[in-house]
C-alpha cells in the first residue's frame, strides 16, 4: 500500500495566501461589482525598472543569436552576477563575501524552505511567533516537530533574544515579515554570538533590506562580528527590484562555515548546498540574471530605489492614518508591512474589511499564534490605491 508523508498532515491544509485567496475570490464572486483592493500579500504592482526592462529585451536577442546563445547555465548563477553582488551588495558596505561564496536561485522562498534538507533530522528548529509560514512548514514536511517558537510581541519591540533559546537553527527576518520591525546591530549580534557559542546556525531572511532607510539598522547579518562561522544570509529580487513574477534570489554559504557529523567532525556547509542545487536545480534562468545584473548599475540602483521609496511612502501613509485612527502600529518604516493591533480577532477583522470596505489584508493569526490580535497591511499598491484603501478603512473603523 502506498502511504503518504504524514507530516503533511500536521500543517494547516491550505497555505496562509492560498487561503486568504479563496477568501477574496468567494467575495468577488458574490460582490462582482465591487472594487477590491489588495493589501494583503506582498506582491509588487510597479512595472521593473527601464534599466532591468532593457537589459532582458538584449538577454532575449541573445537567445535569438546563435553566437550569443545561452542553455544550461552554471547552477550556482553566473558569474556575471554573482560578482555584481558581491561587489554591490557587500563588499562596497566593507562587508566581506565572496562572488564564490553566492548562490543564485529561482527565488528566497525556494531557498528558505530548500535548505533545511542540509540538516539531520532531529535539529531543534527556533522561528519567531509570528513567522513567515515557510519557516515552520517545510520542516514539519521534513518530519521535525521540536520547533521553538520565539515570541515577537509588543514588549520586545517585535525581536526576541537568543536568552532561553536551546534550538541548533534559528531562523531571523528583519527587516521583518511580518511585522514590519527591525533589528539593531546590538540585537543580531547577541544572535550572532549565542549561535557561535552553541555552534548553532542562524538562517538570516533579508529579503526586505531594500527597504532600510534609518543608516544604523544592519543590512546584513555579515555586519556582526562572527558571523560568518555562523550565519547564512539568504536574498530576494522580489522586494528590491519587483522581481516577483520574474523569480531570482541568492543565498551566502561563506568559506568555512561548517555544522558537524555524528562523529563531531566539521562538515563544510557550501558544498552540500552546492551539491544540493546542482542535483536538483538547474539554475535560474540567462534572461532573469541578465536583468538582475541590471539592478546593480548605478541607474539600476537609482531607479529601484525610488521604487522602493514610492512604497515607503504609500506604508507611511497606511502607519500615519491607522495611527490616526486610534490603533498600535509597528513597521511601516523600514520596512513595506504595517503591523496593526486591532485588539481582537485577527480574521474577524480581515473579514469586515474584506465585506465592509473591499479591503485585502492579512491576519496576523496566519503567522503565528502570537500574531493574532493584529492585521498586516502591505504598502505594495499603487498611490491612488492606497488613499483609496485608506479613506475606506476609516469609514469602517
Ligand atoms: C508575503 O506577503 O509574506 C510575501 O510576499 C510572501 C513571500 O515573499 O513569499
Amino acid at each position: 500500500m502506498l502511504h503518504v508523508n504524514e507530516n503533511y498532515s500536521r500543517i494547516k491544509p491550505t497555505y496562509l495566501f492560498a487561503e486568504i485567496a479563496h477568501r477574496v475570490a468567494a467575495h468577488q464572486q458574490a460582490h462582482p461589482d465591487a472594487k477590491v483592493i489588495r493589501l494583503g500579500i506582498g506582491d509588487v504592482t510597479e512595472p521593473l525598472a527601464p534599466s532591468v526592462i532593457a537589459a532582458l529585451h538584449k538577454a532575449v536577442d541573445d537567445e535569438a543569436d546563435r553566437s550569443a546563445f545561452h542553455g544550461y547555465g552554471p547552477e550556482q548563477g553566473y558569474a556575471f552576477l554573482r560578482e555584481r553582488i558581491a561587489e554591490v551588495d557587500f563588499r562596497a558596505r566593507g562587508l566581506e563575501v565572496s562572488a564564490d561564496e553566492i548562490l543564485v536561485s529561482d527565488g528566497a522562498k525556494c531557498d528558505c524552505g530548500n535548505i533545511q534538507e542540509l540538516f539531520a533530522g532531529d535539529v531543534r528548529i527556533a522561528v519567531g511567533d509570528p513567522v513567515y509560514p515557510v519557516y515552520v512548514d517545510t520542516n514539519v514536511m521534513a518530519g521535525r516537530h521540536d520547533i521553538q517558537l520565539l515570541p515577537c510581541t509588543a514588549a520586545n519591540g517585535f525581536v526576541p533574544g537568543p536568552e532561553g533559546c536551546t534550538a541548533d537553527i534559528v531562523y531571523l527576518c528583519y527587516p521583518n515579515n511580518p511585522t514590519g520591525a527591525t533589528a539593531t546591530k546590538a540585537q543580531l549580534q547577541a544572535w550572532v554570538d549565542w549561535a557561535n557559542d552553541r555552534k548553532a546556525l542562524i538562517l538570516f531572511d533579508a529579503a526586505y533590506e531594500a527597504f532600510i532607510r534609518d543608516p544604523t539598522i544592519p543590512h546584513s547579518i555579515y555586519e556582526c562580528a562572527g558571523a560568518r562561522t555562523c550565519a547564512i544570509e539568504i536574498r530576494s529580487f522580489s522586494k528590491t527590484a519587483g522581481f516577483t513574477g520574474i523569480r531570482l534570489g541568492y543565498t551566502v554559504v561563506p568559506d568555512g562555515l561548517v555544522a558537524y557529523a555524528a562523529d563531531g567532525s566539521a562538515v563544510p556547509l557550501r558544498p552540500m548546498w552546492t551539491r544540493r542545487q546542482t542535483t536538483k536545480f538547474n539554475g535560474a534562468s540567462y534572461l532573469t540574471q541578465r536583468g538582475a545584473e541590471a539592478v546593480y548599475t548605478p541607474e539600476g540602483q537609482r531607479e529601484t530605489r525610488a521604487t522602493i521609496d514610492f512604497y515607503l511612502g504609500n506604508a507611511k501613509l497606511v502607519r500615519e492614518a491607522l495611527a490616526a485612527a486610534g490603533y498600535a502600529v509597528t513597521g511601516g518604516t523600514d520596512s513595506p508591512y504595517v503591523w496593526v493591533d486591532v485588539k481582537g480577532d485577527s480574521w474577524a477583522f480581515f473579514d469586515r474589511l474584506l465585506a465592509e470596505a473591499n479591503v485585502v489584508t492579512t491576519p496576523g493569526a496566519g503567522f503565528g499564534r502570537e500574531g493574532e490580535g493584529y492585521i498586516r497591511i502591505s504598502a505594495f499598491n499603487s498611490r491612488e490605491n492606497v488613499l483609496e484603501a485608506i479613506e475606506r478603512m476609516k469609514k469602517v473603523l
